[in-house]
């Protein structure tokens, strides 16, 4: 991978706003939480932090439906919050990407409000995907789409033949981005935020924004939704991932180098090879994208090494740079895929050593330095709108808030006594932050540990990776380090070299679910 840009080989922690600090006690964190625990995010050791949106919003999906793109929510703060982030963060050296909806706004953007007030065929209405309904009285939805939340992808408008197109909730309309009006308005969104001295964004659902012009029925259609393994995965996908999609984003690189200082773009975008996933950080595009294969890789030897052996040369060959992801606030905590509980923790913490071993940049979700599991929410908690589309139990079992302190929620998490958004459970007192940083064999003292080696001996290491896979065991030599990872069930011979770091006892034999780096000359 060429350049020396600072997001190639970066750290980033993923900050969910509602649920990282919440400073004025309402139960759901703000900006002025999360500055208060800036130097907790430098102690840790990353180099950048991603805010999930923070933008006005009725928050029918926490944010992720903005009514105001260059506003904050009273919510969470204000804009001269949102700038004292940024100039906190950098004053402590660390770099602040923002979150950017531009698939669909709220149905709460004046936008949306005007379309609705206005006619059929009318401009306003051509901002977003409104058609005439299928059948005898329009009472059919204009094609077989379904939303990535359950349920038909088109909402009525009142019972006129008129329907508007939504791939998540019904309050979530699509824009029309082969509409340029939609387009200028982002570029002034980006503009807005670069001059507030962000230094990127991350695009979310980034491969949706153009469909198939004819807007025709899927083929071979899903009987029920890939929950966050999203259409990419479908054979045929007309709504994900259209070539044009590309030309948004040599735009948007345009603006972006119009600012000094490496700014940069991260893509959301399920596809369904890595080559289509590739084809989002070429040269003149976004800089990087979401590697969701490695979320999806079971954990397994063969499995991790065939991803990484996938996702390299791809990466290459467009001069792009990889990134690693385990958990974020739309699938469940690593630690909990990987069977929960004391194995799910050893070998989150196992793989978490492995990605910070790869050449590229790993995105971190808040709460795993922590080793915390997703959490079973009782119905009546349950916020996402999936749960409320669908009964299935969606996203909020990894989005409970982050405990800090103390032993009853709500854990330092804000000030008082009461429970947060999502109640927090009453066994976390060994995982707040204070306990943890109490205890050197802590998951948390684990993080700081393995970052700490990792800016020494593996951020300058470059791109050349040597894989080996024997008997479960993978072992990934770059630069001076090795790493073995054990997803066998039987102790394996340690490699040789002088132990960095272990993520649990290693004397004598590298017993499973462990991970190791050491040291060759
Ligand atoms: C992205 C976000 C997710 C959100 C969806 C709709 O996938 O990560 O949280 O619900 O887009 O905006």
């Amino acid at each position: 991978m060429s350049g020396r840009e600072w997001w190639r080989q970066a750290v980033v922690y993923q900050v969910y706003v509602r649920s990282f600090a919440d400073s004025d006690g309402d139960g759901v964190g703000d900006l002025p939480g999360i500055t208060s625990r800036l130097p907790y995010l430098r102690d840790l050791g990353v180099d950048a932090v991603w805010v999930t949106p923070f933008y006005r919003s009725p928050q029918h999906d926490h944010g992720y439906d903005v009514a105001d793109y260059t506003d904050v929510d009273p919510l969470f703060g204000t804009l001269a919050d949102a700038d004292a982030l940024v100039s906190r963060a950098h004053d402590l050296g660390l770099k602040v990407i923002v979150d950017l909806v531009p698939n669909h706004t709220s149905h709460e953007h004046a936008w949306f409000q005007a379309a609705m007030a206005a006619r059929p065929g009318s401009p306003e209405r051509a901002r977003y995907l409104f058609r005439t309904g299928r059948g005898a009285d329009a009472g059919e939805p204009p094609n077989n789409w379904l939303s990535v939340f359950g349920g038909p992808a088109w909402t009525r408008v009142g019972d006129t033949d008129q329907w508007h197109l939504h791939l998540f909730d019904s309050t979530q309309p699509d824009l029309d981005w082969r509409n340029p009006e939609v387009a200028a308005m982002f570029a002034d969104v980006l503009r807005f935020w670069l001059d507030r001295d962000v230094d990127g964004f991350r695009v979310d659902v980034a491969h949706g924004l153009l469909k198939e012009e004819s807007l025709r029925d899927q083929r071979g259609q899903r009987t029920e939704v890939d929950h966050f393994e999203m259409g990419g995965l479908a054979e045929d996908a007309p709504m994900w991932d259209q070539p044009e999609v590309h030309e948004v984003y040599r735009q948007w690189h345009r603006i972006l180098a119009e600012y000094a200082g490496d700014r940069m773009a991260v893509a959301e975008a399920w596809t369904s090879t890595v080559e289509a996933n590739a084809a989002y950080v070429r040269p003149d595009e976004l800089h990087q994208a979401f590697n969701f294969d490695w979320v999806l890789a079971p954990w397994s030897a063969p499995a991790f090494a065939e991803v990484i052996e996938r996702t390299l040369p791809a990466m290459a060959a467009v001069g792009g740079t990889p990134t690693w992801v385990l958990s974020n606030h739309d699938v469940q905590r690593h630690a909990t895929r990987y069977g929960g509980g004391a194995v799910g923790r050893a070998r989150a913490r196992a793989a978490t050593l492995l990605s910070l071993t790869l050449p590229g940049s790993a995105y971190l979700y808040q709460g795993e330095e922590l080793g915390l599991e997703d959490v079973e929410v009782a119905p009546e908690h349950r916020q996402d709108p999936s749960w409320f589309r669908t009964g299935q139990p969606g996203r909020d079992g990894c989005r409970v808030p982050m405990p800090w302190s103390g032993d009853r929620p709500p854990y330092g998490f804000g000030p008082g006594t009461g429970q947060p958004w999502i109640p927090q459970p009453d066994d976390w007192a060994p995982l707040t932050v204070a306990a943890q940083e109490a205890d050197p064999a802590s998951t948390l003292a684990f993080y700081r540990r393995a970052l700490a080696l990792r800016r020494e001996w593996l951020r300058d290491a470059g791109d050349d990776v040597t894989l080996t896979v024997l008997d479960d065991v993978l072992t990934v030599r770059r630069g001076q380090v090795t790493l073995a990872v054990n997803c066998g069930s039987r102790a394996a011979p340690l490699p040789a070299g002088e132990t960095l770091l272990a993520t649990g006892p290693a004397d004598g034999g590298l017993p499973p679910d462990t991970a190791i780096w050491v040291r060759t000359s």
